[in-house]
């Protein structure tokens, strides 16, 4: 029977080539988010391209309760999920006390809380399966303490440690958990995020790799039960070097380079 997997944040950017990058090895995509056109548009592409049908479910995730309803409908609909890709997320830029505060929980409730309750969810069904593979989406931006990106880089980290703690829980269960750990992706995450400054654009647009890139990087990491990937050459060698400064310093430094750039 084929396997069936669940991607939010489907209809744009690393979640839309995760979703075709599945049907491709002939996985039916369930396709998750708000823009019901966008997801639609997708399933026609998918099944046109690659002769698999693909599942559409319009939810919105920063509102509290939603993955629970998401759950359900999974149910409902008798999807047997196989592979769960938490992949919806938003960024916030800009500094934390001109932010809006309803604006910020949105944010977490989609970056951490519902991220959170799918992963428990499903987790508990594959484990009485036996099987299963989950794949969170990180950020590079998780790895330290993130001046103009406070909320988001820590909802990040949160998803960096959650995961590494629920593959430990899950130990032996054969469910794995692999989190993915983007830099600059060319997808529209900073408009998304508020980001309008020239000189921020240009740094994250030259350093930044293609959607469909990363996600391949993340689905072989998940397919080889990898408990974490950092996606590209350049920041897997950033990491290494970021992780050799303690985090005050860390945040000093981003907070006088963001400054610089932004000022
Ligand atoms: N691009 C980067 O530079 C970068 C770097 C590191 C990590 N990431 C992470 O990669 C993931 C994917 O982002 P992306 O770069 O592909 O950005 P994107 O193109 O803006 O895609 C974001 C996806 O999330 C969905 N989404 C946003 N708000 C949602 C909500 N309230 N409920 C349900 N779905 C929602 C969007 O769909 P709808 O609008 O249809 O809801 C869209 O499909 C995110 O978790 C992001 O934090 C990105």
């Amino acid at each position: 029977m084929a396997s069936t997997a669940l991607v939010t944040g489907a209809s744009s950017g690393i979640g839309k080539e995760f979703a075709k990058q599945l049907a491709s090895r002939n996985i039916l995509p369930v396709l998750a988010s708000r823009n019901v056109e966008k997801l639609n548009g997708l399933k026609a592409e998918i099944e046109a391209e690659f002769g698999i049908s693909a599942e559409v479910i319009p939810i919105d995730l920063s509102v509290p309760g939603s993955a629970g309803t998401l759950y359900e409908e999974c149910e409902t609909r008798g999807l047997d999920i196989d592979i769960l890709i938490n992949n919806a997320g938003v960024g916030m830029f800009g500094a934390s006390m001109d932010q809006d505060p309803r604006t910020i929980e949105g944010m977490l409730t989609l970056n951490i809380v519902s991220l959170t309750t799918l992963s428990s969810r499903f987790a508990a069904r594959m484990k009485e399966k036996g099987r299963g593979h989950i794949l969170n989406v990180g950020s590079f931006a998780g790895n330290q303490p993130t001046p103009y990106f406070a909320s988001y880089a820590a909802s990040k980290r949160y998803v960096h440690d959650f995961s590494l703690a629920l593959r430990r829980e899950l130990k032996h269960t054969g469910v794995r958990v692999t989190c993915l750990v983007p830099g600059f992706v060319s997808t529209s995450f900073d408009a998304n995020a508020g980001i309008g400054n020239p000189a921020y654009l240009k740094l994250s647009s030259r350093g930044s790799l293609p959607p469909a890139a990363v996600a391949k990087i993340g689905l072989r990491a998940m397919f080889k039960g990898k408990a974490r990937v950092t996606a590209g050459i350049a920041n897997k060698v950033l990491v290494f070097v970021v992780a050799l400064i303690p985090s005050r310093p860390k945040a000093a430094i981003i907070h006088a380079g963001m400054g610089w750039i932004i000022r």
